[in-house]
């Protein structure tokens, strides 16, 4: 299916699928739980579900003639760390645009982490002070005019690659890897969670697993708050993603499976029971999670396994998309353990 698409690696290869003993009997042993490790895909810049994407789009910005990769995210984002990686790795400059997506005052926030490594790679990061949100901004328009006033070229990536035409092809080929994956394995996956906000990386799922009959079986845990502008754009991703690829079925609703009941109190803000989501990963299988994204998605696997959402003996793939550079931003909040 994705034959026709010119792919340049930034990654490994295949992920690990790794079986989680500890954290299955923590949670009551009636389903078993594994994670794909979508955070150790990369020696770039400690990886992370970007690189997928960035796989794709990375063919279109070096035929663009360009020379610089400019794109947004909040502060402590992960997509313009690989952003900037990516920028570095193929000798490209890098302009990014960092919003304040986060109400989090903790000291250090904007020089540790992610913005911490983006700055150490060369990118040219520059903070703002707009909000969250994850459609197109005049900020980044402004970055693309700075680019071009000053006489070089810009490719233009939008926040987590995830409306650009070729964002959602990384995670059609990760359905594809899993498929091959559980032909070694022996058994396949009833549900596969994950975490969304941007929604290229469940969109291009949700298009891969369609294949199989799978779609509905991805569960997104939203982790933007936001969850009807996410709905809408995993949906025009994945609709899009679809077509290109020449698919030959509809995405309807049906497919689009995402829970809203993880994401509070904000974007980028743990709850309590993020943090004892984040606690046990940490402490039964030694998984960091982040309390931006993964942490989150963490906290809903956790609560509907003990909720029996799933049937007993369901083979649970918990996806982990990267992220944990960001703890960093929140060394007050974890200075305890
Ligand atoms: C670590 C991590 N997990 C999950 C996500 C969510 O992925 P997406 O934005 O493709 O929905 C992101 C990016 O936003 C991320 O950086």
């Amino acid at each position: 299916m994705l034959e026709k698409f010119d792919r340049y690696p930034l990654t490994f290869g295949k992920t690990p699928i790794e079986h989680l003993p500890r954290l299955t009997k923590a949670l009551g042993g009636k389903v078993e739980i594994y994670a794909k490790r979508e955070d150790c895909n990369s020696g770039l810049a400690l990886g992370g579900n970007k690189l997928r994407k960035l796989e794709y789009i990375v063919p279109d910005a070096i035929a663009s003639g360009a020379d610089t990769l400019v794109s947004i995210g909040g502060v402590q984002s992960n997509h313009t760390r690989m952003v900037a990686a990516t920028a570095a790795k193929i000798g490209m400059k890098c302009r990014l645009v960092q919003e304040s997506w986060v109400a989090h005052d903790d000291a250090v926030y904007d020089r540790v982490g992610n913005i911490l490594l983006t700055r150490l790679m060369g990118a040219d990061s520059r903070i703002v002070d707009d909000g969250f949100d994850i459609g197109m901004r005049s900020s980044f328009e402004e970055a693309m005019q700075s680019v071009r006033e000053e006489g070089g070229k810009p490719y233009g990536i939008p926040a987590g690659g995830s409306v650009h035409k070729f964002g959602g092809l990384g995670y059609v080929a990760f359905a594809q890897e899993v498929r091959e994956q559980e032909q070694e394995l022996g058994f396949t996956f009833d549900y596969i969670v994950v975490c969304v906000v941007t929604g290229s990386t469940q969109a291009g799922m949700i298009v891969g697993f369609k294949v199989d009959g799978r779609a509905k079986n991805v569960i997104g845990i939203d982790a933007s708050g936001k969850v009807e502008q996410t709905r809408a754009q995993v949906k025009n991703i994945a609709i899009k993603t679809a077509k290109l690829i020449g698919l030959g079925q509809e995405i309807t609703d049906e497919d689009i499976h995402i829970n809203p009941d993880y994401a509070y109190p904000a974007y980028g803000v743990p709850s309590h029971e993020t943090n004892e989501a984040i606690r046990l990963a940490a402490q039964t299988e030694a998984m960091i999670t982040d309390p931006v994204y993964e942490g989150k998605s963490m906290q809903g696997m956790i609560d509907l396994v003990r909720k029996d959402y799933f049937p007993a003996g369901a083979k649970i793939l918990y996806v982990h998309l990267g992220g944990a550079p960001a703890l960093n931003g929140y060394s007050y909040t974890y200075r305890n353990g």
